[in-house]
């Protein structure tokens, strides 16, 4: 019996949410268009969940929250000890030192800082599209030229890495640092083991660094499981700057926490000191006891449950799409709660444009994410966690008023 519900839907307005307060910013594109009165919004645009957290972790928070001191400190090894054992019972990774983990003022800032200290002279780096739009904007304004490898359906359908091309453009463009993003967002691709390897081996061969954003990987669906790209052979260990974070997972990314794991010494030393130069690197000290009541028995539960909620979202989106909308073609994501269906037909049979139908979605409250943002044309991006009955009733607008 579940313990938890995820049918609940709290009101966001007014509390300190982009997802439904849609203020501009120099970050996120927001969805356009207006909503119709008689519409409540409903956001599935952005990369955050309409769930309330796990209880656990607003109790680690509240439980510190009352002793009425925030002095400074120092990350006690409750912290620590909670990312080895989570790192353990979720990947069987065993060989986590405190030493080998850092903390990181999100995930992007520590992609952003990791790229300084590999790539200091700028060369070209190579990413998957598409491409997370977050990847794409930090090596934009950090002045790193973007090497796009386009990820290719299998004989199966399936979104493969392009290793021919890979290769290709590590050799013509001379680079020395890949973003791997695992699982992918917003394909919502699991890499399986094999997958990682070779790619990784291609690395090897060409010396190429490595920055693995692992910040999906508990949320891996239908059976999938997250391979740690250290994992897969000594050179990935030694070669990788891997990070991680609760914040998809618990739906903490308002309280900034990520962390990254570097085995290479070396590499540690290196991003340590590349990131005290600026002083801005430093826990807050509520996110440290969110992750540690996060990274909890009670938060796996919790997780477990959510897992299974995202699952029926992902197929009920899937069924709908295949059944009810003619010429919307759609990849089932086999982890993360992002899919990513394809309008192209539909606008090419319906005799409507791309940026009518994104508007149309907006104008009935759907609040989707244009795709072309990560590189997909007539694609939307659809952020499924939320209750099952709440999607029901955007499912229902779609059809009704859309599609
Ligand atoms: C792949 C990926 N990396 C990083 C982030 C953002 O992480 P943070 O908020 O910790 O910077 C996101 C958010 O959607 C993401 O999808």
């Amino acid at each position: 019996m579940a313990m938890y519900d995820f049918t609940i839907m709290p009101d966001r307005h007014g509390h300190d949410s982009i997802a439904v307060d849609l203020q501009e910013n120099d970050f996120w594109v927001l969805p356009q268009g207006e909503t119709k009165t008689g519409f409540d919004k409903i956001p599935l645009w952005i990369a955050d969940m309409n769930f309330p957290t796990a209880p656990c972790v607003t109790e680690a928070i509240v439980k510190r929250a009352v002793h009425p001191i925030y002095g400074y400190f120092v990350p006690s090894d409750e912290y620590f000890d909670a990312i080895t054992r989570w790192q353990k019972e979720s990947f069987d990774i065993t060989d986590i030192a405190r030493q080998n983990i850092g903390y990181e003022n999100g995930v992007l800032g520590g992609i952003t800082s990791a790229l300084q200290v590999l790539n200091p002279a700028h060369e070209p780096v190579l990413v998957h599209s598409p491409t997370y739009t977050g990847f794409t904007t930090q090596l934009e304004r950090n002045g790193y030229p973007v090497a796009l490898s386009q990820l290719c359906p299998d004989e199966n359908g399936i979104l493969r890495m392009d290793y021919d091309d890979m290769e290709r453009q590590i050799k013509e463009k001379r680079i020395h640092t890949a973003l791997l993003c695992s699982p992918h967002n917003p394909s919502g691709r699991v890499w399986q083991r094999w997958e990682l390897e070779q790619a990784m081996e291609l690395f090897r061969q060409y010396d190429v660094n490595v920055i693995s954003d692992e910040i999906w990987s508990d949320l891996t669906l239908f059976g999938t499981c997250h391979i740690p790209t250290q994992s897969v052979s000594e050179d990935a260990k030694q070669r990788t700057i891997a990070f991680y974070a609760p914040s998809k997972t618990f739906n903490l990314a308002g309280l900034v926490g990520s962390y990254h794991i570097v085995y290479n010494q070396k590499l540690a030393d290196q991003l340590r000191i590349y990131e005290s130069k600026c002083h801005y690197n430093d826990m807050n000290v509520l996110s440290m006891h969110a992750l540690i009541g996060a990274y909890s028995s009670d938060g796996r539960v919790w997780m477990e449950e959510l897992k299974k909620v995202l699952e029926s979202n992902i197929n009920l989106v899937y069924s709908f799409f295949q059944n009810e909308a003619q010429g919307v073609s759609l990849r089932k994501s086999e982890g993360t709660y992002v899919v990513v269906p394809n309008f192209e037909n539909w606008c090419k049979v319906h005799g409507r444009t791309f940026d009518e139908l994104l508007r149309s979605g907006v104008e009935v409250g759907v609040l989707w994410r244009d795709g072309r943002q990560f590189h997909i044309p007539y694609g939307i991006r659809l952020a499924l966690g939320l209750p099952t009955q709440k999607l029901e009733e955007v499912l229902h607008r779609l059809k009704q008023y859309v599609l």
